[in-house]
């Protein structure tokens, strides 16, 4: 493929995956063969480490739909999940090799298809993987797309990421991704909530972000996520949190053009910079 994925934050290594399996539209078929026994058990053994961390930390809405991924013990054949995940909410899964580029993501989005990387991580990656492998994206991000709001809220940015393309606005939207979607915490009567996908999918992760005095947790306000950068290797130092997700999906309704350009000059704050201090 001649386009190579973008990827915003730092990395020492390309992506591993395979993309001559892909297509055009970076899409493949899941290579259910290429499992290994020892495949199954890490997915197996990540989700029993993971389920058991989520009273108390995961929204209530992914708890509720997490048994819609289907049995915990193998990898689950992506379309038997399409089969509970079309009816519900329009929205099906498809296979790509790892990472893809931003307008690939953004047009499978827009079209309610969520690019699922097949392969899954070696053993020695078991507590920590930069990148997204098939236990993060199909346990940190597809029960929630079984959510009506949040399966809205994400078409809505696949066609926003379109129009950012043009805008070049990207690194400014991808912002609001990381700290919404992947990194999203959420206020329940019960207390702090993790909904974001990188949160859900990392035991470390999950256990530091709703329960530790360390990092720093600001309301949702779109300038500043916008405007934060992010770290893709390790915890976040900043959460952005909301109190539903209503709310979220009334703050990204109004067009962001105007928004883009008041911010194109604004300065940028660092992963860990605290609201009062200028970066
Ligand atoms: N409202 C945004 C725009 O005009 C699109 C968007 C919707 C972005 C939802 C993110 C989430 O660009
Ligand atoms: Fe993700």
């Amino acid at each position: 493929m001649g386009q190579a994925p973008v990827v915003y934050g730092q990395s020492s290594r390309p992506p591993r995956g395979d993309y001559e399996r892909a297509g055009a539209d970076f899409t493949c078929a899941q290579d259910f063969a290429a499992y290994t026994p020892q495949d199954h058990d890490t997915y197996h053994r990540l989700y029993e480490r993971q389920s058991a961390l989520l009273p108390g930390r995961a929204c209530q809405a992914f708890i509720d739909v997490l048994p819609q991924l289907g049995a915990k013990e193998r990898i689950p054949r992506f379309e038997d999940i399409n089969d509970h995940l079309s009816r519900a909410t329009g929205w099906e899964i498809v296979a790509v090799p790892g990472l893809i580029p931003e307008v690939a993501f953004f047009t499978l989005l827009a079209n309610r298809q969520f690019p699922v990387t097949d392969w899954i991580r070696t053993p020695q990656e078991f507590d920590y993987i930069v990148e997204p492998d098939v236990f993060h994206d199909l346990f940190g991000h597809v029960p929630l797309l079984f959510n009506p709001v949040i399966a809205d809220y994400m078409q809505r940015y696949g066609a926003g990421g379109l129009k950012a393309e043009h805008l070049g606005a990207c690194e400014m939207l991808s912002r609001l991704y990381w700290y919404t979607i992947e990194f999203g915490l959420i206020r329940e009567a019960q207390g702090l909530r993790a909904y974001g996908a990188g949160i859900l999918s990392s035991s470390g992760e999950l256990q530091y972000s709703v329960n530790s005095p360390k990092p720093q947790r600001l309301p949702l306000e779109l300038a500043r996520t916008m405007r934060t950068r992010y770290k893709i290797d390790t915890y976040q130092q900043t959460y952005f949190v909301i109190d539903s997700f209503e709310q979220l999906f009334a703050l990204t309704e109004p067009d962001f053009s105007q928004l883009y350009d008041s911010l194109r000059d604004q300065p940028e704050f660092a992963a860990d910079s605290t609201p009062l201090i200028s970066p």
